[in-house]
C-alpha cells in the first residue's frame, strides 16, 4: 500500500502517491508565505497539505477521525513526518471533538475533502467558524453536483455557478457509491452553509470538475 499524497523529498525526489497537493493550496489561494502564523489542516489523511503548507513556512497542526487513515494500519502521516523531518503534530480525533476541546483558534484552516462526509454539515461549519481566529481564514475544498436542478430565481450576485438557489443532495446508502458521503450541495448550497454558519467574505476560488475551492473570513467580534 502507497501514500495517497505525493510530496517532494529532502533530496530533490518525490515520494509515492498519486495526489500531489501543492496545486491544491494555489488554486485555493493560500498565501505564499505563512511565517508565524498556525494553520490546521482537518481531515489530513497521510498530510499532503499540511507538509505543503509546512513548506510555506506555517506551524502546522493536522487531525484526522482515523487513526491510520487511507492505509491499512499504517500511519503514512507519522511516516511522511519523519521522512521530511517535519514538525507538524497529528492527532486522531473528529472535527466536532477537536472543536469542542477548545484548543487557541488557528491563523489558517485547511479543511480538504472532509466537508461531504459529515452528516451535519452546518454543525461542521460552525466547528470550523469556532477553530477559526477571528480576522482569520477558512479554506475549504468539497464535492460539488453540478447536476442539481436549478431554478433561476432567488439569485446570488456569485460566480462559478453559485448564481442558482443553494441545493442539496442526500442519498441514504451514500453519494456515488461512496457509503461515508451523505450530502452533496451545488456551488450556491457550499456558500450558503459557510455564511449560515457565521463566515463572511465567502469567495469562489475555483471550481474543478466536481470540486469547489471556497475561501472565508471569521469576522473579527464573532
Ligand atoms: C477524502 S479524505 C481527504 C484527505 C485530504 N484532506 C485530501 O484532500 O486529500 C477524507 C479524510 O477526512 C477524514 N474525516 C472524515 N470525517 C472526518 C471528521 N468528522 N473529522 C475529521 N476527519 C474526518 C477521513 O478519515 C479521511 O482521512
Amino acid at each position: 500500500m502507497k501514500r495517497r499524497h505525493r510530496l517532494p523529498t529532502a533530496t530533490g525526489g518525490l515520494t509515492d502517491g498519486d495526489y500531489p497537493c501543492e496545486p491544491d493550496l494555489q488554486r485555493i489561494g493560500l498565501p505564499a508565505r505563512l511565517d508565524g502564523a498556525t494553520l490546521l489542516d482537518v481531515g489530513c489523511s497521510d498530510g499532503g497539505h499540511s507538509f505543503a503548507a509546512e513548506a510555506r513556512g506555517a506551524q502546522v497542526t493536522a487531525i484526522d477521525a482515523e487513526e491510520s487513515p487511507a492505509n491499512e494500519g499504517r500511519n503514512w502521516f507519522q511516516a511522511t513526518r519523519d521522512e521530511l523531518g517535519s514538525e507538524a503534530t497529528y492527532q486522531a480525533i473528529t472535527l466536532h471533538d477537536f472543536a469542542t476541546t477548545a484548543p487557541e483558534p488557528f491563523d489558517h484552516v485547511l479543511c480538504f475533502n472532509v466537508l461531504y462526509h459529515v452528516e451535519d454539515q452546518i454543525g461542521a461549519a460552525r466547528d470550523l467558524l469556532v477553530l477559526t481566529k477571528p480576522g482569520g481564514r477558512l479554506y475549504l475544498k468539497t464535492l460539488i453536483d453540478s447536476r442539481l436542478p436549478e431554478r433561476a430565481q432567488n439569485l446570488l450576485p456569485t460566480q462559478w455557478g453559485a448564481t442558482h438557489q443553494p441545493r442539496f443532495r442526500f442519498t441514504e446508502h451514500g453519494v456515488d457509491g461512496d457509503p461515508t458521503s451523505y450530502w452533496v450541495p451545488n456551488p450556491a448550497g457550499v456558500l450558503a452553509i459557510l455564511r449560515y454558519a457565521g463566515f463572511v467574505d465567502v469567495a469562489i476560488e475555483a471550481r474543478r470538475v466536481n470540486r469547489l475551492y471556497v475561501s472565508a473570513t471569521r469576522p473579527t467580534g464573532a
